[in-house]
């Protein structure tokens, strides 16, 4: 008889779970970070005069890691137009082209590489499989395209800070300069795979 019960118990277990949705509540062994004093977005609390819990940022305060030029910060010059290089100030204080470029290969392929390819041909992990769902969409560009060839490195910059369209904005995952990085390795793919017309013509206006 008990070994029936138990049985029966672990079979209504077992059902229980499998892909059943639930409205009850979860049951949770270890509850110490569900039962916290905190207060919710939008609540009142009585500590401050405007009994607001969400405070208002400090006047004048500026993270430690905030860029404090704003160009350098959005890819954007003074005349709001792109930059067309990435800053030498940037690429100094990271110990010189070699290391950036270095630095930028290794967050590439962390970051952009599942959609746009180790290559940059666009046909990273992500993106064959949307295009064999016939999501066209969130098929990631190849990097080679004449178009993506002649942007300017701010325009890369920003379009890595704020995204485009299905593409996700990168603002808060990676620290400015190794947006940079990215841009600046972005460009040596660009130039390993340019035709040699396009080097030459590199070349020519150096
Ligand atoms: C989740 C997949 C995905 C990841 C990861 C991703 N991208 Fe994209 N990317 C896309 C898609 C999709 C587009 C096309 C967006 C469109 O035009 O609608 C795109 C477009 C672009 C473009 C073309 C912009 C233009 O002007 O047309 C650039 C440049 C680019 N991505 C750079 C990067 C870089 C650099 C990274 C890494 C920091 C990255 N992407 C990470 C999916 C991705």
């Amino acid at each position: 008889m008990r070994t029936l019960l138990i049985v029966l118990g672990l079979a209504t277990l077992a059902t229980a779970c499998v892909g059943g949705e639930s409205s009850e509540p979860p049951i949770v062994g270890i509850r110490n970070m569900y039962n916290q004093p905190r207060y919710d977005t939008q609540e009142r609390q009585p500590f401050f005069a405007d009994q607001r819990s969400m405070r208002p940022q400090v006047e004048g305060a500026v993270s430690r890691e905030m860029e404090r030029s704003l160009t350098t910060a959005t890819g954007l010059a003074a005349d709001e137009g792109y930059l067309l290089e990435v800053p030498a100030t940037v690429i100094a204080r990271r110990g010189g082209s070699a290391a950036f470029l270095k630095r930028g290969k290794d967050r590439y392929e962390i970051f952009c590489a599942t959609c746009h390819s180790v290559s940059g041909d666009g046909k990273g992990m992500v993106s064959r499989r949307a295009a064999s769902l016939g999501a066209s969409g969130l098929v990631a560009p190849s990097f080679h395209d004449d178009r993506l060839r002649h942007i300017p490195d701010g325009q890369l910059f920003a379009t890595i800070t704020n995204g485009l369209r299905n593409m996700p904005a990168y603002a808060h995952n990676i620290p400015v300069d190794d947006r940079w990085a990215i841009v600046h390795y972005v460009r040596a793919l660009q130039l390993s795979q340019a035709p040699v017309a396009a080097l030459k013509n590199t070349e020519q206006s150096k």
